[in-house]
């Protein structure tokens, strides 16, 4: 009896122990085969109206728009109006009034960075097996060692810390305090190796060759690559916009210098796209992978860092609460998707990209984490468009220019304004007269990439390439039929945004006393009550790379020293520390 007994209980620990080691060891399994690589490639200040997917012929961008016609076009994919909260909110899945990174942007000379004990999206992915990968723009804090992205849960970091730089030099230049210096970095350690090489070659080639020794090297490890392009955004203040003279030579029937150079600015970006794909596909990592395109904000038509870009037909642009700084040019691509080939107009936040991205690669987040972003992977694979979506877009309190703009379903508020109202026009326009001669045959030119090709490999599927670029256009009513102008330095506006996109008939005057526009606003005082205040400190000008080798640095952390060499502070604590615990051993 007894030793039946011991026979069944042992059977059953050994049962057990066999569980637990399969548990184990099967999840060890499946976490380093199963789970897909994440590639997103983010553009920077790119318009709306930029990529030629919605039918602009102004100039072409034939690899994104393969991508874009292969995968799921983002009709709605809503970003923060400008950099720094936009690139908070991707990293950490919450509204930028939510971590304190709501107003503006970090200036080079200012110390402050996504606060430190904020989870960011490279944490996570990294805790759950993924090689992360930083190439480009971090632009999230650098006053610190600790605000910096390899200590911030990426593995590598090839870029800049800063808010942009020289496409050549690699340096940033603040003209109203002279500061000047140099700013790229792999991982730690200053490199010069890229001076005089255009940047977005440069960050083409570095995720090249990490897709490449990834490939080669570590494929059951999952891939987490961040690509943040400099691209198009303008460069510093004497020479903003820059391009190779290869690329410029393709856009000669541009007429204006100006625009086209940015166009081949775009060019480049949009050959990063192809020349990405191409290395997913001969390392055989496509049919595993999630690729991701985006802008981190609509496009500066004019005024501070101007490109030309264009928003068409959105209104406003970068950093104002309209459509045109909000809506990205985005677009997804996935072997998991059921309806590849469509536009997909469901309304989804750069803040819900990290749990929809952690539920595609299975990853179960700790509810802990707070996160404002939603969970839309099952919408975006099924393809429905059903959820009614709230966004937060904007809530600055600033003194001088208060204003918000907030979205639930079709409704969208604005109240207030940026740079008294000056750029809340209609910017962006298609320039008619001069198109690109490729868009004569814009469908063979589309086929012929090598991006549309390999996409076809792992996901063959008709596509309707006239149907999609027709459906990915955004309609607005004819201004003939109503403009009911919004002044909203005077009177919060109201907008059916699902109707008028362009934001043209302003809706509050009719709406004003309704249950409908009192419980948005009542919604919005009660994001209002609860914001973090922001993390903004003024300029401090030890800052300065003259102290530091012509570097900017984390400052903070470092002995500004007359020699020229730099002496961490953390290096001369250890070496105390480590004297004084010697002198105790001996
Ligand atoms: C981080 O700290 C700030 C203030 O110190 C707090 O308001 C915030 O909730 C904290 N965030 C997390 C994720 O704990
Ligand atoms: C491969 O992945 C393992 C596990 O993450 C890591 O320890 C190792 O350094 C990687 N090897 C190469 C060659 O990158
Ligand atoms: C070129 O375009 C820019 C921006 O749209 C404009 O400011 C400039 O005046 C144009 N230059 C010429 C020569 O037309
Ligand atoms: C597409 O490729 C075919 C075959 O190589 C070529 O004949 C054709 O001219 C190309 N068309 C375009 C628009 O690039
Ligand atoms: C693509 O769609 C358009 C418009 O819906 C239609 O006229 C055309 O025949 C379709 N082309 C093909 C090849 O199915
Ligand atoms: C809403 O209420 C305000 C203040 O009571 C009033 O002046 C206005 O006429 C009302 N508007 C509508 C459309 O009823």
């Amino acid at each position: 009896m007894s030793t039946n007994r011991d026979k069944l209980s042992s059977s059953i620990s050994l049962f057990t122990t066999g569980l637990v080691l399969c548990t184990a060891l099967c999840s060890v399994i499946t976490a380093t085969s199963d789970k897909p690589n994440i590639i997103i490639i983010m553009a920077d200040d790119l318009g709306f109206d930029d990529v030629s997917f919605r039918g602009s012929n102004n100039f072409l961008t034939p690899n994104i728009d393969a991508l874009a016609y292969s995968g799921v076009i983002l009709n709605n994919l809503y970003a923060a109006p400008m950099c720094t909260p936009s690139r908070a909110a991707l990293l950490t899945g919450k509204y930028p009034i939510s971590t304190g990174m709501q107003h503006y942007v970090i200036v080079n000379d200012q110390p402050w960075g996504l606060p430190l004990n904020e989870t960011t999206m490279a944490e996570i992915f990294r805790e759950n097996g993924y090689r992360t990968s930083l190439l480009g723009k971090w632009h999230l804090g650098m006053s610190q060692r600790n605000f910096t992205p390899t200590q911030r849960g990426f593995d590598r970091h090839l870029g800049y810390l800063g808010a942009y730089v020289d496409y050549y030099t690699q340096s940033y230049e603040q003209k109203d305090k002279g500061f000047n210096g140099h700013d790229f970095r792999d991982n730690l350690k200053s490199t010069h190796d890229q001076v005089g090489h255009y940047v977005t070659d440069v960050l083409t080639d570095a995720a090249v060759q990490e897709i490449e020794d990834h490939g080669s090297g570590n494929k059951s490890q999952p891939l987490f690559l961040l690509l943040n392009h400099l691209a198009p955004h303008a460069g510093n203040e004497d020479n903003p916009l820059q391009a190779p003279a290869d690329e410029l030579a393709r856009f000669d029937y541009i007429g204006n210098e100006t625009h086209r150079i940015y166009a081949a600015m775009v060019s480049r970006l949009d050959k990063s796209v192809g020349m990405v794909i191409d290395a997913l596909a001969r390392q055989e990592m496509l049919q595993n992978s999630i690729v991701l395109f985006l802008s981190d904000n609509g496009g500066p038509t004019q005024g501070t860092h101007s490109t030309t870009a264009s928003n068409y037909p959105l209104r406003g642009q970068k950093n104002t609460p309209w459509e045109g700084a909000l809506r990205s040019s985005a677009a997804i691509w996935s072997t998991e998707f059921e309806r590849l080939g469509s536009v997909w107009k469901q309304q989804i936040y750069i803040g819900d990209l990290l749990p929809t991205l952690a539920a595609g690669a299975g990853i179960s987040l700790d509810p802990e984490l707070h996160l404002d972003g939603l969970n839309l992977w099952s919408a975006l694979k099924y393809g429905y468009e059903s959820v009614e979506r709230e966004i937060d877009h904007v809530l600055d309190e600033d003194l001088e220019e208060p204003h918000l703009s907030y979205t639930r379903g079709k409704w969208k508020v604005i109240s207030g304004t940026t740079s008294q109202g000056l750029y809340d026009g209609w910017l962006g326009e298609r320039v008619t007269s001069e198109v690109d001669p490729r868009s004569e045959e814009y469908e063979d030119l589309i086929r012929n990439t090598s991006v549309w090709q390999q996409l076809q490999r792992v996901s063959a599927g008709e596509r309707n390439i006239s149907e999609l670029r027709d459906q990915a256009r955004i309609e607005c009513p004819d201004p003939a039929t109503g403009i009911k102008p919004c002044m909203p330095l005077e009177a919060p506006c109201l907008f059916d945004i699902d109707a008028d996109p362009c934001e043209r008939s302003n809706l509050y005057e009719e709406y004003q006393n309704t249950t409908i526009f009192l419980d948005l606003w009542a919604r919005i005082q009660q994001f209002a009550k609860q914001a973090h205040p922001p993390n903004n400190k003024p300029a401090d000008s030890e800052c300065d790379p003259r102290f530091y080798n012509n570097e900017w640095t984390w400052w903070k952390d470092e002995q500004r020293s007359s020699s020229g060499t730099i002496v961490g502070m953390k290096e001369v604590s250890f070496f105390l520390i480590f004297i004084l615990t010697s002198r105790w051993i001996l």
